[in-house]
């Protein structure tokens, strides 16, 4: 005999108790716990070993149909999906308010509709006006793009069945979407979860691209439960800093592609335009070299791009706790080579505030900056500008040894491109092969004293 049980669903990470709880055990947030609608529980009587339809199996080594990809027209945008869209997958993009979601969407929707597919444009958080509005600012109210402000989600996949299944459906966004068969106001789990189920059904059964736009919480991930990321095929994430004209799509998961390749767009005042080339737009391009300034070769996906990186030091007079703070980077990971710094190199920055910012607006993951970060630190402690024409890229380790990182040629040969001479990098490993053709001046670091001493002791 099935009963129902209630249960509660943490509103911030989807966390799941069997009684309501001021606190999310999960995640530490106050007062998200809600009710979710009951769960039937099974007694263990309940047969299932009969009465389903036979299911077909393939064998793997069969040769199976590849996902065919439609290209957007957008090269960034395809280059951050692996290579295109592929009919009938699930898409959820998530960023921070206000940093170009709706924009890039419309775009890759007029792009789809001006090349002969059928694009819709669904919006939950402006009029069809607001939207008509934009696409004008953008340069694109001839692309035929059908547009609709709706919310509820029978009515629009009522309308999306009595048509030919488009090539793109855009849902702006999912957390305004509502089902009036799941209890509950729009963006609480349940209607998340529900409307994205049955969007995504209809995906599945139709060959439609669908693109969900999903919100960001402050936390940084994305609103809801975390199983619209299970839900869908891939999630991308828009990011960039809202002051900085430079914006970055990631794609976190992605079943048809790798996830590591990223698409770079700047915000313009008629919309996004793409970034080729990106390696130069995080260099501030100074003339004189400053001290706790260094330039990083990093890498993104199969790119390199080369970013600044700036540290400032302020020594303390008083016995105040110094602070330390960091845009661009992990705080664990500063926290952890400072201590590598005063454990393994005698430096002291126990009594100094530090300030570390990556510029443009850029987010580090790549671990060959630790090399660089260190370089920056120890150039600001010591108020030494580092060389103007050097490149640093390695990991370092708690022992204090500097550790050979990927993508080396790559790294150097970016570098030498743009006008740097001098390259510092792990010593062993492969980037220190000593072969000239990179163009640049490869010199080996093998442990992290010999990086204070060079910078310390080279005026
Ligand atoms: P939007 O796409 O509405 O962001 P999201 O959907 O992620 O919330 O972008 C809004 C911002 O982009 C807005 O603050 C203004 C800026 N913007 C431009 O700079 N140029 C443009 O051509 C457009 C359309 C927007
Ligand atoms: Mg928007």
């Amino acid at each position: 005999m099935a009963k129902p049980k209630r249960r509660y669903v943490c509103q911030a990470c989807g966390g799941v108790s069997n009684r309501w709880q001021g606190q999310c055990a999960d995640c530490g947030e106050w007062n998200s716990l809600v009710e979710d609608a009951p769960q039937t529980v099974f007694s263990a009587k309940h047969d299932l070993s009969s009465g389903g339809r036979p299911i077909h199996f393939t064998p793997l080594d069969q040769p199976g149909e590849m996902p065919r990809r439609r290209a957007s027209g957008i090269a960034e945008f395809d280059r951050a999906l692996g290579g295109g869209m592929v009919p009938g997958s699930a898409i959820l993009m998530g960023g921070d308010p206000g940093i170009g979601k709706s924009t890039l969407l419309l775009q890759v929707s007029a792009h789809i509709a001006r090349s002969g597919g059928q694009a819709i444009y669904v919006s939950g958080e402006e009029a069809a006006g607001q939207v008509r509005l934009r696409a004008e600012r953008l340069g694109l109210s001839n692309a035929p793009i059908q547009l609709a402000a709706a919310t509820s989600v029978r009515d629009i996949l009522t309308t999306l069945g009595m048509m030919d299944p488009p090539a793109l459906v855009v849902i702006d966004s999912i957390q305004t979407m509502h089902s009036d068969q799941i209890e509950g106001a729009p963006g609480t789990v349940s209607q998340v979860r529900g409307c994205a189920f049955e969007l995504i059904r209809y995906a599945k059964e139709s060959g439609v691209t669908l693109v969900l736009v999903g919100h960001v919480t402050k936390d940084g991930t994305i609103a809801g439960p975390r199983v619209l990321e299970h839900m869908v095929d891939v999630v991308m994430s828009f990011e960039g800093e809202r002051s900085h004209q430079y914006r970055i799509l990631r794609s976190l998961k992605n079943r048809f592609g790798p996830v590591d390749e990223i698409g770079v767009f700047a915000m313009e005042g008629d919309g996004l335009a793409e970034v080729g080339n990106p390696s130069m737009l995080f260099l501030s391009g100074r003339e004189e070299p400053i001290a706790g300034s260094a330039v990083f070769p990093a890498m993104e996906g199969t790119r390199p791009v080369l970013v600044e990186i700036q540290a400032l030091i302020v020594r303390l007079q008083s016995g105040a706790t110094p602070r330390r703070a960091v845009v661009g980077w992990d705080n664990g990971r500063m926290a952890m080579l400072l201590a590598v710094l005063e454990a393994r190199c005698g430096l002291n920055f126990s009594s100094a505030e530090v300030y570390l910012n990556v510029a443009g607006g850029y987010r580090l993951s790549d671990p060959a900056a630790d090399l660089a970060v260190a370089a920056a630190l120890i150039s600001a402690l010591g108020d030494k500008p580092l060389p103007g024409d050097a490149v640093w890229f390695g990991e370092v380790s708690l022992a204090g040894e500097i550790r050979p990182v990927a993508h080396s040629s790559i790294r150097q040969r970016e570098s030498a491109k743009l006008g740097f001479s001098r390259a510092f990098g792990p010593a062993g490993g492969p980037a220190a092969d000593g072969k000239a053709d990179k163009g640049i001046r490869f010199a080996g670091l093998a442990m992290l004293p010999n990086l204070v001493d060079r910078i310390l002791s080279d005026a």
